[in-house]
């Protein structure tokens, strides 16, 4: 059993290569050297679990046709998902000032969409349903919708149930939290607190790959892509810069995280107009 033990704690070379290349392939993950000790750990109890002896074991399970699945738990494994309430505010401030231009057309029955692409465990929509709400509190009649998405389909879940620790409400005043999230004590050593319908109602989450197709047909006028790319090496920003850009409204505005940029932002047809703030070029 020791024996068996030892075996899995080790990560081989030759595995190592082989899970980080199927990360790459998959979600666009870029995994160094240096992080195997970081997948050793991450992974070590799901070898367990499986009763697999070896990482060359369950390298060779996620390439097999039985080991599809297995390859959203790797992945959900990988993905790094730390995010906070109202995290770079600027950005939910220039979010509000396009709400505001909008604000007569949505009042005329036309509509205006958001898109968190990497919405992690639901803060950063729920952050902008909060700022919508807060300054235009019928924003829920109007035709306003956020699209919260992520690969990991375990924040996915976690984000639809809109329920969180107390840990993780930093950033959210206490006048928010009374205003917008009921207070549950489910018996652990801190409470919980449950977004409410005024905010949920406003947001759609789903799993979605950025470097898979994306079904949506429609626009956005306002895009986050914020501490998503940062994983991802120079070649897949590139690819996923005119797709943003195709996605997003000729008057919208896109946000990266604040560690990211367009490096040639003109060679995409993009603007930049503020910190990690780009805008269409006006063709
Ligand atoms: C560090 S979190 C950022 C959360 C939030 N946007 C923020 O700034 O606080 C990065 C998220 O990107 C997601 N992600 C990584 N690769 C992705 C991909 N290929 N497609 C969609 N989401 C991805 C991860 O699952 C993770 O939840």
């Amino acid at each position: 059993m020791t024996a068996q033990m030892q075996i899995s704690a080790d990560l081989d070379p030759v595995s190592f290569r082989a899970i980080a290349d199927l990360a790459y392939r998959e979600s666009g993950l870029t995994l160094v050297e240096e992080k195997s000790s970081m997948i050793r750990s991450r992974l070590r109890h799901r070898l367990r679990d499986l009763g697999l002896p070896d990482f060359s074991a369950y390298s060779a399970l996620l390439q097999s046709e039985q080991g599809k699945g297995e390859l959203r738990y790797l992945i959900s494994a990988l993905t790094t998902n730390v995010s906070h309430f109202f995290r770079e505010s600027h950005h939910y401030d220039t979010m509000i000032g396009e709400f505001e231009k909008r604000l007569p057309d949505l009042r005329a029955g036309k509509p205006m969409r958001i898109w968190s692409a990497g919405c992690s465990n639901g803060q950063e929509p729920l952050s902008a349903a909060m700022r919508l709400i807060d300054h235009t509190p019928t924003a829920g009649s109007l035709d306003l919708r956020i699209l919260a998405t992520d690969i990991d389909s375990e924040v996915v879940q976690f984000a639809r149930r809109g329920l969180y620790p107390e840990r993780l409400m930093g950033g959210v005043s206490e006048t928010l939290l009374q205003k917008y999230f009921s207070r549950e004590d489910l018996g652990e050593s801190e409470p919980f607190f449950r977004a409410l319908p005024s905010l949920t109602s406003l947001i759609r989450f789903n799993e979605l790959n950025l470097l898979a197709p994306w079904p949506m047909t429609r626009r956005f006028d306002v895009i986050f892509c914020r501490n998503v790319v940062i994983y991802f090496d120079v070649e897949t920003q590139r690819r996923l810069w005119p797709r943003l850009h195709a996605a997003l409204a000729p008057d919208g505005v896109l946000f990266l995280g604040h560690s990211e940029r367009i490096a040639d932002p003109g060679a995409y047809g993009f603007d930049c107009t503020g910190p990690t703030t780009y805008r269409p070029i006006a063709s």
